[in-house]
């Protein structure tokens, strides 16, 4: 059991996820009589069995979720044997891969099974996956893995050199994917494992001179391949901030000045003082003209403390954010005497989290012959 049950409730032998919080997960094999130590105590094995999965799971310090595994689940929970594929990547070549459940797909390295498991998925459960490993120790762990998780039908496993030795399958893959040092000299073990009638390839490299080399060959006459692509993936996360828009002074002080209310209809009739509240899409524009009879402004709300984030925020300074009816689920600009109080969206200046540079390319060798519109 494991992956592929649709079962609701834990067993003997299954694989279980036990989540303790979104970076503190254990992923356990329920064995009868077996306890595993976890930091809100002891995890009885015995008392997990029957228990539904997803359901919390008292412990003698705390609680944890204990979850079915999922591809995801087992990518940040695995044990690694080498680097391995994330969500993010693995997402990417699963969908420019083509993947669909009946999908013949190559892989080499297996490594730690991290993309394996997401494959498998995918091409169930009709489909195979058909994964290269020279190394002895990982080939045979992953083996075991594979076996333990109930996914032997949909996959095969071989310790070969796919540079020296190839794939084991010819003229048979629907798409082909590398993540190995030397992806360029796998190249034509790759298209020989592909269907003549049109596949797709991936290589997965964290270097920009082996994927140049690969991009190369690739786009040689006569490869067979076309449409190359190179992508990489990085998360880019935006930090949510409020930010201070100085008011440029254009006549303070002169008693002619007016401020006065704009609105999308037009100016509106009472004078704007520093504080008052604006409602959305309203601006304050200065006249030294009355703008219409004034009146009185709209009742001032209670003032209250922004949220600790936005005080701690270094641009917020002494900003506070009078919340009125308009507040609710969207803050509006809110005047202060530095100037408009915004919240919005920053991105970080520099990106860090370089993986690896995705190449994609499409196999289609009855159709592409030595054209150069194919290149
Ligand atoms: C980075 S790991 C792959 C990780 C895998 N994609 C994952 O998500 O877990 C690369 C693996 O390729 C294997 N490898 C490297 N060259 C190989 C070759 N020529 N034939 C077969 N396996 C190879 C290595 O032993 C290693 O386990």
């Amino acid at each position: 059991m494991g992956f592929d049950t649709s079962r609701s409730n834990v067993a003997y032998n299954d694989l279980v996820i036990v989540f303790m919080g979104h970076d503190s997960m254990l992923p356990v094999t329920v064995k009868q009589g077996e306890i595993t130590q976890t930091k809100f105590g002891a995890l009885k094995h015995n008392e997990l069995v029957g228990h539904e999965f997803g359901a919390k799971f008292n412990c003698t310090k705390g609680w944890v979720y204990i979850l079915q595994p999922t591809p995801e689940l087992w990518t940040t929970t695995l044990p690694h044997r080498t680097q391995i594929l994330y969500a993010p990547d693995i997402a990417m070549i699963t969908f420019q891969l083509e993947l669909k459940p009946g999908s013949v797909v190559c892989e080499s390295g297996t490594g730690s099974g991290s993309l394996s498991h997401a494959i498998i998925r995918t091409v169930a459960p009709t489909g195979h996956l058909h994964t290269v490993e020279f190394n002895q120790d990982r080939y045979e762990k992953a083996g075991v893995e594979f076996e333990n998780h109930g996914l032997s039908k949909n996959v095969t496993i071989y310790h070969r050199d796919v540079i020296n030795d190839g794939f084991p399958v010819e003229n048979a893959a629907d798409a082909v994917f590398l993540d190995i040092p030397r992806p360029d000299e796998a190249l034509p073990q790759a298209a020989k494992a592909l269907k003549s009638s049109g596949g797709r390839i991936c290589s997965f490299s964290p270097c920009i001179e082996q994927t140049q080399r690969f991009c190369a060959l690739l786009r040689r006459p006569g490869s067979g391949f076309r449409d190359v692509e190179t992508i990489e993936i990085v998360r880019k996360s935006h930090n949510v901030k409020r930010v201070n828009i100085p008011v440029a002074d254009i006549g303070l002080g002169n008693p002619e000045v007016k401020q006065h209310v704009l609105s999308d209809k037009g100016p509106l009739n009472y004078a704007y003082e520093t504080g008052d509240d604006l409602a959305i899409g309203h601006v304050i524009v200065r006249t030294n003209q009355e703008a219409g009879k004034p009146c009185k402004p709209p009742k001032r709300q209670k003032v209250e403390n922004v949220d600790s984030q936005e005080s701690n925020s270094e641009a917020s300074g002494n900003v506070q954010q009078k919340k009125g009816p308009e507040d609710k689920g969207y803050t509006a600009p809110s005047a202060t005497k530095f100037g408009y109080s915004f919240r919005t969206c920053i991105a970080p200046k520099e990106i860090y989290g370089h993986t690896g540079y995705l190449t994609f390319a499409s196999y289609c060798p009855e159709v592409c012959l030595d054209l150069d519109w194919c290149q």
